[in-house]
């Protein structure tokens, strides 16, 4: 397989560089060894490479291969039960204290097996990929026991050695209490097992926590992430979602590199954000998933200057879909980015919310990851909540995905 690829004829390129989509009408991009050696008008582009493979994009749109830089995607069981009872009136946090939520995902996690969780993730990681995404973060926080985190993390190290998608794992350690805990010595455990074993294990590269009423304070933030950090992670918080609870603020104080969620953000939390540049995560599909009347103000963060990332937290309690353009086309619709925002928050800013500076954009230097549409419009994958437009995915100037005429991926 070569990673030397040229794609020409592409109607339309957003290389995603400078301030805006960085548009180019009739462009070329050149792979050598996986990466990026020119992106830009045809008339201005090199030789092809001996030996390199071609594709021809036939006038369509390409862009950046996508990062989903929000998921929890290893998990087991179904919250079939759980959406019918707050079909009826029950809200996702009474469920939650009730013992049902989060803790009954974790159940039918520790009952699976390793094999069991990379089995129900492939799919998952699939149909993301076919969904043009090339890097998808993926947090542990269903196991909430040492062995059971780990076996998480584990899974979703094999979801990225096993498919095309390259998997960015956070630790969650710090998702809920487990009913076996009072939370204060729940803590104690995440800081001081979990932890270590995460990093020597090379498991994670970022821990996050969830504060939240019922799940964990500003305190145990502080702990658990000034922990993290000491022993190497990157930060990020799980802040504002259902009710005003000090994660942004924590989020700026500690430099976190982002903060998700934050439907409950005050204006002050937004200039903290700003302030301390930390990368804002709209998960807009959690917000309508649990038919929250309080809207991310997504706005609001772009205007006062936060970057501005866009995932899909697909998770079975409170977002249950991997299509990150969907999750676009909500934060569109209903935290008020515009078209071109929502795009950069599912390429380059996502990067930024991962800390990476190789993907995200197609720049000389960069990762030859690439999404490749089945239409000369790039804002069709914003704007189509059926039809996947994605017609060939590249994964380090590999031809990892292609769709047949009838959108149908082999
Ligand atoms: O990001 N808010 C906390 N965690 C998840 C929901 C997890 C669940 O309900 O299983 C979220 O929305
Ligand atoms: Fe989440």
């Amino acid at each position: 397989v070569s990673s030397d690829l040229v794609i020409e004829n592409i109607g339309a390129l957003l290389t995603m560089h400078g301030d805006g989509l960085g548009l180019v009408q009739g462009a070329v991009v050149v792979i050598e060894g996986g990466v990026v050696t020119f992106a830009g008008p045809a008339a201005e582009a090199p030789p092809a490479p001996a030996g390199a493979a071609v594709l021809n994009a036939q006038g369509n749109a390409a862009l950046p291969g996508l990062i989903d830089c929000h998921t929890h995607l290893v998990f087991a069981g179904s919250r079939a039960e759980e959406f019918r009872l707050r079909s009826k009136g029950a809200s996702y946090a009474e469920i939650m204290q009730a013992g049902g939520g989060i803790v009954s995902t974790m159940s039918a996690v520790r009952r699976a097996s390793l094999d069991d969780l990379v089995a129900l993730g492939l799919p998952r990681v699939r149909a993301s990929l076919e969904r043009g995404v090339t890097t998808l973060e993926v947090k542990s926080g269903y196991g909430l026991a040492l062995e059971h985190e780990l076996k998480s993390l584990r899974a979703a190290r094999r979801l990225g050695e096993e498919s095309a998608v390259e998997v960015v794992a956070t630790f969650l350690g710090a998702h809920a209490v487990p009913p076996e805990h009072e939370r204060a010595t729940y803590v104690d455990l995440v800081v001081e097992e979990m932890l270590p074993a995460v990093v020597t294990e090379g498991l994670a590269v970022a821990c996050d926590i969830f504060v939240e009423g019922g799940a964990f304070t500003v305190d145990d933030g502080r702990r658990v992430l000034g922990r993290a950090k000491e022993l190497g992670l990157q930060v990020r918080v799980h802040a504002e979602q259902l009710s005003r609870s000090g994660g942004a603020q924590l989020a700026a104080e500690l430099g976190c590199l982002s903060a998700g969620h934050l439907e409950h953000a005050s204006p002050e939390d937004i200039a903290a954000l700003a302030k301390a540049g930390v990368v804002a995560e709209v998960l807009a599909t959690a917000q309508v998933f649990l038919g929250m009347h309080q809207r991310i103000p997504g706005r609001q963060l772009v205007d006062a200057g936060v970057p501005v990332a866009v995932g899909t937290d697909f998770n079975p309690g409170s977002a249950n879909s991997t299509n990150l353009h969907l999750a676009a086309g909500l934060a569109v619709t209903m935290c008020g980015l515009s078209v071109d925002e929502a795009l950069l928050g599912i390429t380059k800013n996502a990067a930024r919310a991962l800390g990476r500076d190789d993907i995200g954009t197609l720049v000389i230097g960069k990762r030859g990851d690439v999404c490749v549409l089945d239409t000369p419009l790039p804002w069709e994958l914003v704007y189509d909540w059926s039809e996947n437009h994605v017609a060939t995915v590249v994964a380090a100037g590999e031809i990892v995905l292609q769709a047949d005429a009838n959108r149908h991926f082999r």
